[in-house]
């Protein structure tokens, strides 16, 4: 029972730092599994973006901390969980054609079936994504 409770049984997990430059292995992680559950072309590339998204997301709120990047089919659909250890939720922001930020919660929705966020018992929380395995 070593494990953390946010970590799904069955799930393929990477643990990475909070650093920006560990962005691209979350990247590079979410392709190589995503092919291997024999997701579409298309599939992969909605689910890189949205690992992408929330992972940068984590690492800029939790700074030097650790992040979980939980991936796992359900059916035809595939859960995105990427866990890190700040109790603040996402917020999303209203953004005009000029701003620079704010648009990866609007990117991980407009690619996803379903997305949300819950606590986790022992601290943080996971925002979860629910995307099509074949689009
Ligand atoms: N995991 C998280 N923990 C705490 N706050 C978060 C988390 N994810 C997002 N937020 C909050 O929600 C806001 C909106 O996130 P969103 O990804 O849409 O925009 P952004 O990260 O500010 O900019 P962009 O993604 O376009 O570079 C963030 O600015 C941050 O305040
Ligand atoms: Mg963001």
């Amino acid at each position: 029972m070593g494990q953390t409770v946010t970590e799904p049984i069955g799930a393929d997990t990477l643990t990475i730092n909070a650093v920006p430059e560990q962005a691209s292995k979350a990247r590079a992680f979410a392709r190589a599994t995503l092919r291997r559950y024999g997701c579409s072309p298309n599939s992969i590339d909605n689910g890189e973006l949205i690992v992408s998204e929330l992972t940068t997301n984590a690492i800029n709120a939790a700074p030097g901390q650790k992040i979980e990047i939980s991936l796992f089919p359900v059916g035809e659909l595939i859960a995105i969980y990427v866990y890190d250890p700040t109790d603040d939720l996402p917020k999303q922001k209203t953004v005009g054609p000029g701003d620079e930020t704010g648009r990866g919660i609007p990117i991980v929705k407009y690619c996803s079936r379903r997305s949300g966020v819950f606590k986790s018992v022992s601290g943080g929380k996971v925002v979860w994504a629910m995307m099509e395995r074949y689009s």
